[in-house]
C-alpha cells in the first residue's frame, strides 16, 4: 500500500460538492440533500459519489452510487389539491421551493491515514454522520488503483470497461473467479455478444486459461477471428449427431429414434475406415458409391434385427436412395477430419497465440447437431482430465488443470431441458472449477433458457435490461443483486450492464459500459 500514500484525500474527492448528509444514515442506504443550482441539475442516477465526515477527520470516506434521486417540494404535493390547478398560467408565477434527495448506497470506504489515503474495503461498516460533505470523484483512476489492489492475484485484473459515468474509474475484475463460470443476460441488441468477446480476448490475453467458442450463428465471433476458427464441418460428429443428421435427411419421424442411435454407433465406427478406402480409392466416385451401400444395408439389417417389418426396411432402402446422396454423405460424415482431441491441441495452439479457438457451428443442418459438437468436445475436455488425474497411481498422482474456457453464447439453444449437451454444460456448472474448466454462458432470458442447476453455479453475472421482466426475479435467486430494481434497468443504454458477483471486487452490483468493439469487415 506504500505506494498509494502517495494520494491525500483531495485527490481522490476534490472540490465539487454536491450535497450533504441527512438523518438516518445506515451502512446500506445513505440519505443525501443535495445543493441548489448546478450539483442539483448535473446529478445522474448510477453516479459515484464519495462521502467526507471532516468533522471526525480520521475516519472512512465512503464511496458509494446514487440511486432514487427524488425531486421534492413542500407544497407542490402529490395526491393533494394545491390550488393552481385552475390556473394554468399561475405555474410560472408562484414561487418554488423544490429541492432535491437522493440515496446512496455504499460500495466501500476508502480508508484515511494523516491526511493521506491508505486502501479500500469493501465492507463497509462505518455510517457517516448527518452534515458530512457528499463530493464528486475527482480521479477516478485512483479508485481504479485502489480496486486493482484489493484482487489478490498474481495475474493482471480482467477489465471489460469503465463505470457508466465515471468513465476515468475502470472496474477490475478478478481473474480468480473465471473458473467460477461467468453468466450473460439481456435483451436482444443490448451487447451481450459484444460483451463476451471483450471478456474472451481479456482471459486469453492475461491468464492462463485457453478458450474455445461456440458461434451459434457463425455471425458474433467468427468474423472477428477469421485466423483461428474451425467450421464444425470439420470435426467428427459422435454417435448421436450421425443418428440426427440420417433422421432428419431420410425424414424419419421420432418413432425410428432407437434404430438411428445404435445406427450412429455403427457408423461412427465404420467413418475411420470409409475415409481411408475414399483416400486411396482410384475411382472416388465409385468407392462412395460402395460406400453408401453399405451404410444402407448396415441401416437395414440394424432396423431389422430390432424387429422392423419388410416394408419398413424397404423403405429405409429408398429414402436412402432417394434422400441421402453419396456427395451429402462424404461432406457432412466423411469430411470432418478433426477428432475432438485435436480440437483441444488447436484451443490451447492458438492461445499461445491470445487467441481464441472459434467454432463456426452456422452449417450444421439441425440444432441437435450443434448440440452434440458441443457436448462431444465437453466430454473430450472430461476424458482429458480423467486421463491425466486418475490414471497413475495414487501416490504418484499429480493435480493438472484442464485451463479451458468454453463459451456459450445463445445458450438457450443448448443449456435448457434435456440431453446429451446440457449434461455436459451442467457438469462444467457444477464440477469445472476444481480443474479450471470455465464456462461463459450468454442469453436473452433465463427462464425455460438456463437450466436452474446450471444458473446456480454461476458466480459472476452482467446483467442489461431483459426481455422478460420476471427474469429479474430469476437472477435475484443465485445472485446477490440487492437495491437493483426494475427501474434501474430501464435506464440502460445498449453497452451497459451491471456486474454482481465474485469477479466484482466491490461485490454489489454496479453500472458499467463495455468498452468498444470496433466492428469488422
Ligand atoms: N461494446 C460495443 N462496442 C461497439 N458496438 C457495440 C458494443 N456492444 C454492442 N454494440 C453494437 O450493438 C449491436 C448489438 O450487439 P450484440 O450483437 O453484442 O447484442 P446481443 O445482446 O448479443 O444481441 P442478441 O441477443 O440479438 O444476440 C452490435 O452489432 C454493435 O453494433
Ligand atoms: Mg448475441
Amino acid at each position: 500500500m506504500s505506494e498509494e500514500k502517495l494520494f491525500v484525500v483531495d485527490d481522490i474527492k476534490g472540490s465539487e460538492l454536491i450535497g450533504f448528509v441527512l438523518s438516518e444514515a445506515s451502512v446500506t442506504e445513505i440519505p443525501i440533500s443535495v445543493f441548489s443550482g448546478s450539483p442539483e441539475v448535473s446529478i445522474r442516477e448510477e453516479e459515484l459519489m464519495i462521502i467526507h465526515d471532516e468533522e471526525h477527520s480520521e475516519t472512512p470516506m465512503i464511496l458509494g452510487v446514487l440511486r432514487k434521486i427524488n425531486r421534492l417540494e413542500p407544497y407542490l404535493r402529490r395526491r393533494v389539491k394545491v390550488g393552481i390547478e385552475e390556473y394554468p398560467e399561475a405555474i410560472d408565477r408562484i414561487e418554488k421551493l423544490s429541492y432535491t434527495n437522493v440515496t446512496m448506497v455504499p460500495l466501500a470506504e476508502i480508508l484515511v491515514k494523516d491526511g493521506y489515503i491508505v486502501g479500500i474495503n469493501r465492507n463497509v461498516t462505518y455510517v457517516p454522520f448527518p452534515g458530512s460533505k457528499v463530493y464528486r470523484v475527482r480521479r477516478g483512476d485512483i479508485i481504479t488503483r485502489l480496486l486493482g489492489a484489493t484482487i489478490e492475484s498474481s495475474v493482471k485484473p480482467i477489465v471489460v470497461g469503465s463505470h457508466k459515468y465515471s468513465t476515468d474509474v475502470e472496474i477490475p475484475l478478478d481473474p480468480e473467479y473465471i473458473k467460477y463460470h461467468i453468466g450473460v443476460f439481456g435483451a436482444t441488441g443490448m451487447g451481450k455478444s459484444r460483451l463476451v468477446k471483450v471478456l474472451v480476448d481479456e482471459i486469453v490475453m492475461k491468464t492462463d486459461y485457453a478458450v474455445i467458442v461456440f458461434d451459434h450463428t457463425g455471425m458474433d465471433f467468427v468474423p472477428f477471428y477469421p485466423d483461428s476458427t474451425v467450421s464444425s464441418l470439420e470435426i467428427e460428429l459422435g454417435p448421436l449427431g450421425i443418428a440426427d443428421f440420417f433422421r432428419k435427411k431420410l425424414r424419419l419421424s421420432e418413432y425410428y429414434v432407437t434404430y438411428l442411435e445404435l445406427f450412429g454407433v455403427e457408423v461412427n465406427k465404420m467413418v475411420e475406415e470409409f475415409r481411408e478406402r475414399l483416400r486411396e480409392a482410384e475411382d472416388k466416385e465409385e468407392e462412395l458409391q460402395r460406400i453408401h451401400g453399405e451404410i444402407t444395408s448396415k441401416l437395414q439389417a440394424l432396423s431389422k434385427s430390432l424387429g422392423a417389418r419388410d416394408d419398413t426396411v424397404r423403405s429405409l432402402g429408398m429414402r436412402m436412395k432417394y434422400f441421402m446422396e453419396p456427395e451429402v454423405i462424404e461432406g457432412m460424415i466423411l469430411g470432418r477430419k478433426y477428432t475432438t482431441e485435436q480440437i483441444l491441441d488447436l484451443a490451447w495452439e492458438m492461445k499461445k497465440k491470445n487467441r481464441p479457438l472459434v467454432i463456426d457451428l452456422s452449417f450444421e443442418e439441425t440444432v441437435e447437431m450443434k448440440r452434440t459438437i458441443i457436448g462431444d468436445i465437453i466430454e473430450c475436455c472430461w476424458r482429458w482430465i480423467f486421463e491425466k488425474n486418475f490414471l497413475e497411481a495414487r501416490e504418484k498422482r499429480t493435480y493438472v488443470p484442464i485451463n479451458i474456457v468454453l463459451v456459450i453464447d445463445e445458450a438457450q439453444n443448448y443449456a435448457w431441458g434435456t440431453g446429451y449437451c446440457k449434461e455436459q454444460i451442467e457438469r462444467v456448472a457444477r464440477e469445472g472449477r476444481k480443474w479450471r474448466f470455465g464456462l461463459i454462458v450468454a442469453s436473452q432470458r433465463l427462464a425455460r433458457s438456463i437450466d436452474t442447476d446450471i444458473r446456480a453455479n454461476i458466480n459472476t453475472i452482467f446483467f442489461s435490461r431483459l426481455s422478460q421482466t420476471t427474469d429479474l426475479g430469476e437472477i435475484q435467486k443465485f445472485a446477490d443483486i440487492t437495491g437493483i430494481d426494475l427501474s434501474n434497468l430501464s435506464q440502460l443504454m445498449p453497452r451497459e450492464f451491471y456486474i454482481a458477483g465474485l469477479m466484482n471486487p466491490l461485490r454489489k452490483p454496479i453500472a458499467i459500459r463495455v468498452r468498444e468493439v470496433k466492428e469488422v469487415g
